[in-house]
């Protein structure tokens, strides 16, 4: 029986990339597309080196709707689409509301709209922005808990198209659709050939804290000492970029395959161990063995207090559970940056 085919929009990003080196490697054929509004093409290179293959790829852009019929009528056995590409930045989307909307919608649309035709599966990048912040007595969080008013565009974009599958679900009985909603992914894979790139500025912790240990940054600046955590900083669930990319194939895998599965589901991917900022500044330093030099400033606007996943329902029913040990990760994310940045 010849494999089964997936298309991995924003496939040379950060999650996608990873993603597909282990779909080829649980033995999926892939097709990739991207339009590299935030990535390079040079990850293709990456993920060439790391599979000893140059895997399937359309420069293009999701929200073209002919762009995505000539897609699916070249590949022909798509059997599944894991849709990562979107805007992702949460301070641009509040300057920039349209462009977040326009972008994240339409190409989810095109998606829903080319598997409805073709009798394809989807699987959804969420975040588990979706819940907001958590109550105190909701944390872990698990999937069951209420959704709250996003805090930023970006984070609506994602409420909204749960909501968009949700509703297509129910229209259209040949779709079946998994939405995933992680936590914080970091680190980058172990062979170092592709990681986290982020354009200008990082916006994200880790990318933050590497770059500083680099030299490109002169200091960390936390985000606010006095929340209301047990030294002050911020709470939150990161999760290894690998862990989380295996578990898009434990979602394919039980879409084409358990008969029985429900048309949608809904899982958190996280470790179920929450960090604080100050924790993980001081495991990288203490694995790395680097300076990184930091201060502590003012909170960020629209940032919550603490979360941290109740994992448990994806290892139950995807048999999937984040694994990788924090210094391993924080060593990945160390060598990455390293091996961009030419340090020895
Ligand atoms: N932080 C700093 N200094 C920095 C960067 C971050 O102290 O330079 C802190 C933040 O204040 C926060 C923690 O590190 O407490 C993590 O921040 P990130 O920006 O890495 O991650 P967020 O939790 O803010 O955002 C992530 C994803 C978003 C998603 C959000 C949902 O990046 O896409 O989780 O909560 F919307």
């Amino acid at each position: 029986m010849s494999k089964a085919r997936v298309l991995v929009t924003g496939a040379a990003g950060y999650i996608g990339s990873h993603t597909i080196v282990e779909l080829v490697k649980a033995g999926y054929n892939v097709v990739g597309i991207d339009n590299f509004s935030n990535s390079k093409p040079s990850v293709l290179d990456g993920i060439a080196a790391i599979l000893s293959e140059r895997i399937p790829f359309v420069e293009g852009d999701c929200c073209d709707t002919a762009t995505m019929e000539k897609l699916f009528r070249d590949y022909d056995d798509i059997a599944a689409t894991i849709h990562f590409a979107a805007h992702k930045a949460v301070g641009e989307s509040v300057r920039e509301p349209v462009k977040y909307f326009r972008n994240n919608i339409s190409s989810l649309l095109n998606v829903v709209q080319m598997s409805v035709a073709k009798g394809t599966s989807i699987v959804f990048s969420s975040s588990c922005t979706v819940y907001g912040e958590p109550d105190p007595e909701n944390l872990p969080i698990s999937e069951t808990a209420p959704r709250k008013s996003a805090e930023s565009p970006y984070g609506r974009t994602k409420q909204f198209c749960e909501d968009i599958l949700e509703d297509s679900v129910k229209a259209y009985p040949n779709l079946k659709v998994t939405l995933l909603r992680y936590f914080n992914p970091i680190g980058a894979h172990p062979s170092a050939l592709i990681g986290e790139m982020p354009g200008g500025v990082p916006e994200n912790l880790v990318p933050y804290i590497t770059q500083t240990a680099a030299g490109i940054r002169s200091e960390l600046k936390i985000f606010g000492k006095d929340y209301p955590t047990p030294d002050g900083t911020c709470i939150r669930d990161y999760i290894y970029v690998c862990d989380l990319a295996r578990a898009h194939v434990a979602a394919v895998d039980r879409m084409l395959k358990d008969k029985d599965a429900p048309r949608i589901d809904v899982f958190n991917l996280g470790t179920g161990r929450g960090l604080s900022v100050k924790e993980l500044v001081d495991a990288f330093i203490s694995v790395n063995k680097v300076a990184l030099p930091f201060s502590y400033t003012d909170r960020r606007n629209g940032d919550i207090v603490q979360v941290w996943a109740d994992p448990t329902k994806a290892e139950k029913i995807l048999g999937w559970k984040a694994d990788t040990p924090l210094d391993q990760i924080l060593k990945s994310a160390w060598e990455w940056e390293k091996k961009v940045r030419n340090i020895q």
